[in-house]
This record gives C-alpha cells, structure tokens and sequence, in this order.
C-alpha cells in the first residue's frame, strides 16, 4: 500500500473518519488522487472541534433566551442620514480626505453560493436585467472609478481605492476569469486584489463528515466571517499596511444600491473614532429576513433573521416603530488596527453558527440521497460576530428606497429581495435623481408624469416588504445612470434640468439616449 495512504488512513481512524474511504478500491486512479489531496489539507481534529464547540453553543442558545437579554442600539452611537442631515456633508468630506490621502479601502464578500439565486455562477455576475445589462460586480467597479475620479477632481491628486474581492474555492476562477475578460471595468489591475476564504465539510448529528459522492466530502465556504482567517493567511493584511490603509469599507455583493467606499459613512466613523461601524436601515416589517444590530449581554451584535424569535421581532416602542429595527445591511467599517488586533488576536474565539441542512449524500452501498428532512449541519463564522470586541461600536442610518436592495431569490410573482425588485429599485432612484437634477418626464401623449407616483406605483413597497407588480402601473420609469457619470446623483444638472424625457432614458459616458419606446 502507498504509504501516504496508510498516514492517512491512520489520521482518518483518530479522528473518526475512516469512512471517508470506505469506497476508496471504487475510485480510479484519478479520483484516489483527488479524494487523498483533499482530505490531506483537512485538519480532522479542528474540523471535530469546530463540531463540538458549534452544537454546544446552537443547544445552549436554544435552551438560554436571548429575548431577555437582547437591548436595542443606544441614541448616543446612532448617526442618521435623516436626523443629522445638517452633519452629512461634513461627514462626507471628512471621508473624501481620507480617500484623497488613499486610505480607504473596499472589500467585497463574494465567497457565497447564490443558492437562493439559483445560479450556478458567482451573484456578482448576474444580469439584472437593466437596458445597460450591467452585471453587480460592473456596477460597484464604475462606482469605485467615479468616486476616484470625483476626489481627484475635488482634491487634485490622483487616487486610488483598493478593492479586496473575496472569493471561495467556489468562486475564484470565474470571478477572476470574468475581472479579467472585461478588462478589470477600467480599473487598475493591481488594485484588485481576490483572494480566497476557507472551506468545512457538512457534517452529520453524530460528528461525521457528509460524503456527496464516494470520492467527494460535500464541502462548503466556512462562511462570510471566515474573512478574517482569510486575511492573515493569504497576506491580505500585509497588503493592507503596505498599502497605507486605515479604513475599511466591507459589503456583500448582493446590494444593488450598495455605496462602495460611501464617504459619508466612513467620514462618520473616523470623526466619531470609531474602530467598527455597521449601516443600516430601519426595518418595518417583523418577518423580514435581515439580521438587527443590537445589544446582546450588553455587547454589540448582530442577531441573525434565523436566531429571533417572533415575539420578539413583533415587539414595538412606544412610538410604534419596531424596538429592533436596526435592519443589517452587511454593510460594515473597520479601522485597519482594529482588523488587525482581530485577526492576530480574537478570530479563535469566533464560534461558528450552525445551519442545519437537506445535504445529499452517498449512503453504505453507495446510493445518492436526497433527503427530505434536514440530516445535518454546515458550519459558518459569521463577519459581524466581531462588534462585540470593537472599542467604539457606531451604527450609520440610511434610507432604503436609496440604499439597500439586495438580490437574494429567483423572480417570482411578487416575490421579494429578486431581479425585479432590485432592478426597480435602480430605476427609481435614477428617476427621483433625475428630477430632483430639475428634470421630468412625459409619457406618450406628452403629459408630465407626476413626481409623487400614484399610489402602488413606481416600485412602491407593501406592508410586508414586497414591491407591487400586479399591473402595469405599478412599474417604474425605466431609467438607468451609469455610475460613470454619477455616483450618487451629482452631476446630473446640466444634462437634465428643464429637459422633458419619455421613457426609457439612459445616461453614460457618451450622452443622454432617449428610447421612445415602453414598458420594462
Ligand atoms: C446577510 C447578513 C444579514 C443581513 C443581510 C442583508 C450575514 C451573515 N448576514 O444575510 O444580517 O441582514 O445579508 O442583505 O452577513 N458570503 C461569503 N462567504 C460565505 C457565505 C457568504 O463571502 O461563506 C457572502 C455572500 O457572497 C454575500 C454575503 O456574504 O455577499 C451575504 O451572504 P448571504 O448568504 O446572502 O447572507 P444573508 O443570509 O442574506
């Protein structure tokens, strides 16, 4: 016998793995090559760690009521794009300084899987569906682009914003393949920098690891918070210090509305010495699936749709509003000192949650299954469960017909968070931009469309979150601007004031084209 095999076998039975080979003299040659330089990166005693640790804490979590022990976000920590509108602009400069001076930095998570998508392909690359057919990664590419620009314009020196893409075993060579097919969307190569986050097994409730087929353990991303092991072993950290950064803007690449290196967001943190920040929005309906950035112990963090209860996402202020209704855009800053302390210091002590999962598996004679009913768990760190070890915790507010989309589901009638409602959500935030630029729009026979939709039109959105598409005026103008031309609604006067427009109208680098021509 190859003696590699028999280590392994070894490492294999101390652990409690040694089914993993249990088809090994079924394998070709190949597929015993593959199998053993997988299972050979695998640290079995980690991985069962990691098990042990992650279903003390679910169990734990479940008997312990976090209801009690939950408070919402303090006054004094909240910044709001409505209640401090006379602070914004000096936020935002503060944010434009520290990008002139090519200190701030963007980091895209885009490790996941699209399963709600249901693509095959990494999200990022997704056509919305707008005239443009512009993919997510393009847009947020042409924003960087256009806020580089603006403050080389404004400060008169040249900028850069690197732009850290995290990927997965998953999603590196088609996300790297498609930046480099389309020429990096005008940016300059060496400030796009992938790199790659980890990967666990599935596992069973009795600690064994889910074979998905007999050569194969079914592996997944160890989740968007296994960025912070991502960061010290791929170098990224390094690349960070080399390159002078002290603030971090970190996303997901689902948002469509998402303000990549937002100046006014950084702006707030840095002023308010904050070493971690989140942005949110105000969540309004209970049963929405978006984490709440709250108190828990009293220590920031963010409970997870999946982890509230109903009697406590239900509860009300005495205002009406919801008591947590801090709704997570995953949209988060860190000082770099403080990535730093996390990564050296406290990325141990981050627990993984667990999910329970339908995981397919090949049974003792080799059958697939699907099963019907969960029949184990994925494992994910999470990239918020690090609020609780920042010194100054701050939370930004913003408004989410302006900045929060996301695409998480296929499209289905009135489906929520999908290609329709975020494309949607695009148009109806270039036409408010286009009007409030002091332009306006006609339809076919001539006459202004009024600023303030009727109701249910433009997009507008339910009680329970949903856009409205039952009929044909409920759709929004169609009008897209490329974020080449503006990034967030400036600059838009001299193409559009007192100019009268019939959808579809698009604006880009080359001009305002006018499509007379209807529906989305
Ligand atoms: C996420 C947030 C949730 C928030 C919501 C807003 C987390 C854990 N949850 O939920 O609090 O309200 O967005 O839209 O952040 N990803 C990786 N690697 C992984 C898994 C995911 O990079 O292993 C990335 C995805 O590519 C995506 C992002 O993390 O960009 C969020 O993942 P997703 O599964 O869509 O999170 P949600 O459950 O929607």
């Amino acid at each position: 016998m190859d003696p590699n095999i028999s280590t392994l076998r070894q490492k294999l039975a101390d652990a409690g793995q040694s089914h993993l080979l249990q088809f090994w003299n079924e394998l070709s040659p190949e597929e015993q090559a593959e199998l053993t330089q997988e299972l050979e990166g695998m640290d079995f005693q980690e991985i069962n760690g990691f098990f042990k640790n992650a279903m003390q804490t679910s169990n734990s979590s479940k008997q312990g009521k976090m209801d009690c022990r939950m408070e919402p976000v303090p006054r004094e920590v909240l910044g709001s794009v409505t209640r401090d509108r006379e602070s914004v602009k000096d936020w935002e400069l503060t944010g434009l300084q520290c990008i002139s001076k090519n200190k701030v930095a963007v980091l895209l998570l885009a490790g996941g899987q699209g399963t709600r998508l249901g693509v095959s392909y990494p999200k990022g690359m997704y056509d919305i569906g707008l005239p443009s057919h512009k993919t997510l990664f393009q847009i947020q590419a042409e924003r960087i682009l256009k806020l580089q620009q603006l403050v080389e314009q404004s400060h008169k020196t040249k900028c850069c914003i690197p732009w850290y893409i995290m990927t997965s075993g998953r999603t590196m060579k088609s996300t790297k393949d498609f930046f480099s097919k389309h020429n990096y969307f005008g940016l300059d190569k060496n400030s796009v920098v992938f790199f790659q986050q980890g990967m666990l097994p599935a596992m069973d409730y009795n600690c064994k690891i889910i074979l998905e087929s007999k050569g194969k353990p079914s592996m997944a991303p160890d989740g968007n918070g296994g960025l912070y092991r991502a960061l010290g072993n791929q170098g990224i950290l390094d690349d960070m210090e080399r390159r002078g950064i002290e603030s971090i803007h970190v996303y997901c690449v689902d948002n469509i509305l998402v303000k990549v290196a937002d100046p006014a967001f950084v702006g707030f943190c840095v002023q308010k010495g904050a070493d971690c920040g989140a942005k949110v929005v105000e969540k309004t309906n209970p049963t929405e699936a978006v984490g709440v950035v709250c108190k828990v112990d009293g220590r920031y963090q963010v409970v997870e749709y999946s982890e509230i209860t109903l009697a406590t996402a239900e509860k009300r202020s005495a205002d009406g509003r919801l008591m947590f209704n801090a709704a997570n855009m995953a949209n988060h800053f860190f000082s770099f000192s403080f990535l730093r302390d996390i990564v050296q210091k406290y990325e141990p002590q981050l627990q993984h949650h667990v999910a329970q999962k339908k995981i397919p598996y090949v049974d003792a004679q080799g059958q697939l299954i699907k099963p019907e009913k969960p029949n184990g768990i994925k494992m994910e760190k999470f990239v918020f469960d690090i609020f609780q070890f920042a010194k100054t915790f701050v939370v930004y507010e913003v408004l989410r017909e302006d900045e929060f989309s996301p695409l998480k589901n296929a499209d289905t009638q009135d489906g929520k968070d999908t290609p329709t409602t975020a494309r949607h959500a695009l148009m109806s935030l270039h036409h408010r931009w286009v009007l409030n630029a002091g332009g306006h729009f006609i339809d076919e026979n001539g006459r202004r469309v009024p600023a303030i939709p009727r109701d249910g039109a433009a997009g507008s959105v339910t009680d329970d979150g949903k856009r409205n598409l039952k009929d044909g005026t409920d759709l929004p103008i169609k009008c897209e601007i490329s974020p080449l031309v503006s990034y967030g609604g400036e600059g838009l006067e001299e193409l559009v004031k007192g100019k009268e427009f019939q959808p579809t109208l698009t604006i880009d680098k080359e001009g305002v084209h006018q499509l007379v021509k209807n529906g989305v």
